[in-house]
């Protein structure tokens, strides 16, 4: 794709993470670029390095909260520009995190209004004039917090699982037009990160432990190509996605750390894996690998003897393969067995003596 015959309009542009970044991008790629921004001095700063470049960019004051607003700037963008082909929903306001018990009607309004329902308003101005040119790039940002439901900030992480909803259907509607809708998950050290992260240091440093590649993501070097590519033409196929660019694997599941990686367990061979579910090692054959029966009471595993046709005979669990067995270790089994579970040691089916029983043996000849 040529992007010196595009137009792209991008929400939230002046501050100094994503949107700066993506509008930057863009017009070094020749696209004629709207830094829409609600605080004038930013959104003339972002312009202003543009223009430095030489790029093609304006400034255009805009409110995302307000339908009046994001329509006009739709409007004049059209009627400036004749066109309108991008569309970089980025903009979002934020409130204080408290428990969601103590979240106000204002907190989910001032969330829902400049992220929902300005991406909802944005993205219907722009329909009618990406139609009629029969192309379209819509890019929404979403949250990782709204998949995971991220403490204390329930009505960002419901504004944000709204945005890719609304993403999902309106790829689903509007593909018909060679309209493409995707969501971005950023994870990035911007303005507003950095912000959070001076306030709350020890949390930002636990929450970047947890990232697999070690870092926050930079807005210069980790985004900017990322909406790029969605807006070109290798993107041209993917709609509906929701592309997470934070630096971790996503599924679905619990992916928990070991607590000491280091003492990683081992299945058992000829049991069960102890990390698994069970409490219990079942040490049923009675040829296990040296050390199997150390490793189980390592784990804290109780230990059940062979039983069945394995018991008595063949070697111990102890007994190194080659080894003969060791005098007396069927009576150890036995006491390690009684000591450990309350399970019979009789193989199923033999019959209990007598004496076990309390019963005195008939004598013969009697
Ligand atoms: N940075 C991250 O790690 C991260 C993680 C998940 C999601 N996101 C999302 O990515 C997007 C960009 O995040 P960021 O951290 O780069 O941005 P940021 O937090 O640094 O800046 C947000 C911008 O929104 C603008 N804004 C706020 N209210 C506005 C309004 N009513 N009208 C117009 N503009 C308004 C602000 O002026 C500011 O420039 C946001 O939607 C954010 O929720 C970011």
């Amino acid at each position: 794709m040529d992007f010196r015959e595009r137009v792209a309009v991008v929400t939230a542009a002046g501050g100094l993470g994503c949107g700066r970044v993506i509008a930057r991008r863009l017009a070094r790629e020749g696209c004629r670029v709207v830094v829409a921004e609600v605080r004038a001095d930013h959104g003339e700063r972002t312009a202003a390095d543009i223009h430095e470049f030489g790029g093609d960019a304006r400034f255009a004051a805009v409110d995302v909260g307000r339908r009046g607003d994001v329509e006009r700037m739709v409007a004049e963008t059209v009627a400036t520009e004749g066109r309108v082909d991008i569309l970089v929903n980025n903009a979002q306001g934020y409130t204080p995190l408290v428990p969601l018990e103590e979240k106000t009607d204002e907190m989910l309004a001032r969330s829902l209004d400049t992220g929902l329902w300005a991406t909802f308003w944005s993205m219907q101005a722009v329909f009618p004039h990406m139609r009629a040119q029969h192309f379209g790039r819509i890019i929404n940002f979403c949250s990782l917090n709204g998949v995971t439901g991220a403490w204390y900030s329930v009505d960002y992480n419901a504004t944000k699982e709204g945005i890719r909803g609304l993403t999902r259907s309106a790829a689903r509607e509007w593909g018909q037009h060679n309209i493409t809708v995707n969501a971005i998950a950023p994870g990035a050290a911007s303005e507003g990160y950095r912000a959070w992260a001076d306030r709350n240091p020890d949390q930002a440093r636990a929450a970047e432990q947890t990232i697999p590649l070690r870092r926050m993501g930079d807005p210069e070097e980790d985004l900017g190509g990322v909406a790029l590519f969605l807006a070109s033409d290798d993107g041209a196929y993917i709609t509906g996605h929701t592309l997470f660019a934070d630096g971790r694997p996503h599924g679905h599941g619990v992916a928990a750390a070991p607590v000491d990686p280091s003492r990683r367990s081992r299945p058992l061979r000829g049991g069960r894996a102890p990390h698994l579910t069970s409490r219990t090692a079942c040490v049923t054959k009675p040829q296990v690998p040296v050390g199997t029966v150390e490793r189980a009471r390592h784990h804290r595993l109780r230990v059940r003897p062979p039983v069945g046709a394995a018991a008595g005979r063949g070697r111990d669990a102890d007994t190194r393969p080659g080894q003969r067995p060791r005098r007396g270790h069927r009576r150890r089994r036995r006491a390690v067995g009684r000591q450990a579970t309350s399970r019979p040691l009789r193989p199923p089916g033999v019959p209990v003596h007598p004496r076990r029983r309390g019963v005195r043996p008939r004598r013969r000849g009697r």
